[in-house]
């Protein structure tokens, strides 16, 4: 079975990737598609998201990173693609994914699976991981050296801008 894992990415943190590892091993091959949440703005590009979790998934055989424009069920449909998987921290997140899981359904019949994030990172967001390094804070316990590398440049560039 082929599975999806699309997200913001903004960037990949540990617990994204621990997602990704584990439905790895559940699915013969796995998608993870960088899309667009319209309510959110962007530190990192399409492109740069997709560069970091290509970096970062690259001893995954089965895994591929891609770019997903548009809604999330047309990609889906034009890919063969048989199940989403999302990871779930908290129960607000449930509340979102749910309907989102609800309306991909309704659009296309296509199922979402979604995988308890491991407790160790359960507190990680990207928006954190963010703020934090925006105000001079350590986050490398949380994302990869070279998604560390890239922060640490933004916040230099935006600090010299
Ligand atoms: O990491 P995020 O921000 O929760 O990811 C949300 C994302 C990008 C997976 C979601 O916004 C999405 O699927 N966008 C693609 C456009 C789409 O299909 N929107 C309708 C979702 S019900």
């Amino acid at each position: 079975m082929r599975a999806i894992c699309p997200g913001s990415f903004d960037p990949v943190t540990h617990g994204h990737l621990d997602i990704i590892e584990r439905a790895a091993h559940l699915f013969d091959e796995v998608l993870v598609a960088v899309g667009r949440n319209s309510a959110k703005n962007y530190l990192f590009t399409p492109d740069e998201r997709v560069a970091m979790l290509a970096e970062a998934t690259s001893h995954l055989d089965n895994v591929e990173v891609d770019l997903l424009g548009g809604l999330l069920v047309d990609y889906c449909r034009e890919r063969d693609i048989d199940v989403i998987v999302k990871g779930l921290r908290f129960a607000s997140d449930f509340e979102f994914e749910l309907q989102m899981a609800q309306m991909n359904h309704a659009l296309s019949g296509i199922e979402t699976i979604m995988l308890p994030t491991a407790a160790q990172w359960a507190h990680l967001s990207s928006t954190m991981i963010r703020e934090v390094a925006k105000l001079g804070g350590d986050i490398s316990g949380f994302v990869t050296p070279g998604v560390a590398a890239r922060i640490a440049a933004k916040v230099a560039d935006a600090d010299a801008g």
